[in-house]
């Protein structure tokens, strides 16, 4: 027998829907194939295959109750999502779908497709009129967004006589494959199923219609954290200032000028597991940017121009209610690197701090020489291509992430 699948956990939740009993199917071919299958049979799934043939073939207990006495004594809903190597769903009901988009947790699989952090697969089956309706695209299009993957529906005869289209779920080896292909795509990425957001780039805070305050950060360091991060299974939103670089591959860009534009685009790409902070944020803005362009005269110049503190975009969800578990901030520092990040840790609510000396060209050029400090200690990474620290510091993430649970 091939072992495509060998040693991986499925999570198989049966659904509501003749399909159902394709299902039956769909958990010998995943055994045959090393999976250990376990499965959820809902309350509509077991109105059309039995627990009793499900709990055979997959030659295993059968879940079907959120509050079962006897499996979640030990809270069974999160340990079999946190179990499972990928959570497969077939068939996915028109209402399975508005649920998970929802994130309704009302019954057993509904709970455990919301704790979960592995891939989610779907095998929608459905009536062609209901994968059509509006409200089925806008929960498909949610769910996709989600990161949430779909097998299927294919073409062809219903269960209703005489009608046919887009709704029979997609057969048991073709799902077989979606769930290999989803597995491979996850090997060897240590932040898939996690969210995450980045600052880049320095931030533009006008004086007039024309003229603002900017420094020469080239987003090159923010830019390639977001795209390691991203290469590293994790679904990446990357504010970033004004920059002449390319957008980084496989990472939702959020394009802004100002510190204050940029708080707000943070704050909106919340909850994310990891908060990244590399943007050099201008620290103060014009109070009053004039609304026309100052006017040059002659033999004068204009009075000094009135400053304001910027907010802290590190600091100020560092310390506030939709923290990411885990936030990172940079410190460019031309002296006293070590002491001052120290000092920024604790200030800005960071659990580390990635420390550069900038007084070299490290702003703007392609390498970078950093040093990482946590509460533990500190650490000396030697000078690397900036894409290689990111893909350094993606890796660190993950492990931090993992300690913390
Ligand atoms: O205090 P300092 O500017 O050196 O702190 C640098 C760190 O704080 C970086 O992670 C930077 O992105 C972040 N920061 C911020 N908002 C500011 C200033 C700095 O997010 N207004």
């Amino acid at each position: 027998m091939e072992s495509t699948l060998s040693g991986k956990r499925i999570l198989l939740v049966v659904g509501g829907g003749i399909a159902a009993y394709k299902a039956l199917d769909l958990i010998r071919r995943l055994r045959e194939r090393g999976a250990a299958v376990t499965p959820i049979l809902t309350a509509a799934g077991a109105q059309f295959v039995t627990p009793l043939a499900v709990g055979a073939l997959s030659a295993t207990h059968v879940y079907d109750d959120l509050f079962s006495r006897d499996d979640e004594q030990d809270v069974g809903h999160i340990r079999l999502a946190r179990e499972a190597d990928l959570i497969l769903v077939a068939p996915a009901t028109a209402d399975r779908m508005a649920q998970m988009a929802a994130g309704l947790a009302g019954d057993l699989a509904g709970a455990v497709l919301l704790a979960a952090r592995c891939p989610i697969l779907l095998a929608p089956a459905m009536n062609p009129a209901m994968w059509m309706h509006p409200a089925t695209r806008r929960n498909a299009a949610l769910l996709e967004r989600d990161g949430i993957g779909f097998v299927g529906p294919e073409h062809g005869e219903m269960a209703e006589a005489g009608e046919s289209g887009l709704g029979r779920m997609s057969e048991p080896l073709a799902i077989v494959a979606a769930v290999e292909a989803r597995l491979s795509a996850q090997g060897g990425k240590p932040l898939s199923g996690r969210r995450a957001v980045v600052t880049s780039g320095p931030t533009h805070e006008p004086i007039d219609p024309v003229r603002y305050i900017a420094n020469r950060s080239s987003g090159r360091q923010g830019h390639a954290v977001a795209e390691a991060l991203a290469e590293a299974g994790a679904q990446v939103t990357l504010v970033s200032g004004p920059v002449s670089i390319p957008d980084p591959a496989g990472v939702h860009v959020v394009r802004v000028e100002t510190a204050l534009q940029m708080l707000a685009a943070v704050e909106a790409a919340l909850p994310a597991d990891i908060g990244v902070f590399v943007a050099a944020v201008a620290d103060w803005r014009a109070a009053e940017p004039a609304s026309d362009k100052i006017k040059k005269r002659v033999g004068e110049a204009p009075g000094p121009l009135a400053l304001t503190e910027n907010p802290d975009i590190l600091a100020t969800i560092g310390h506030g209610p939709g923290r990411p578990r885990l936030v990172v901030g940079f410190a460019a520092e031309t002296s006293s690197l070590m002491g001052n990040a120290r000092a920024k840790l604790e200030r800005k609510g960071a659990d580390m701090i990635v420390a550069n000396d900038v007084s070299g060209d490290v702003m703007g050029g392609t390498r970078n020489r950093v040093h990482l400090l946590t509460a533990a200690g500190a650490e000396d990474w030697p000078e690397l291509p900036k894409a290689e620290v990111a893909r350094r510091l993606a890796r660190r993430f993950a492990t931090m992430l993992g300690d913390m649970e």
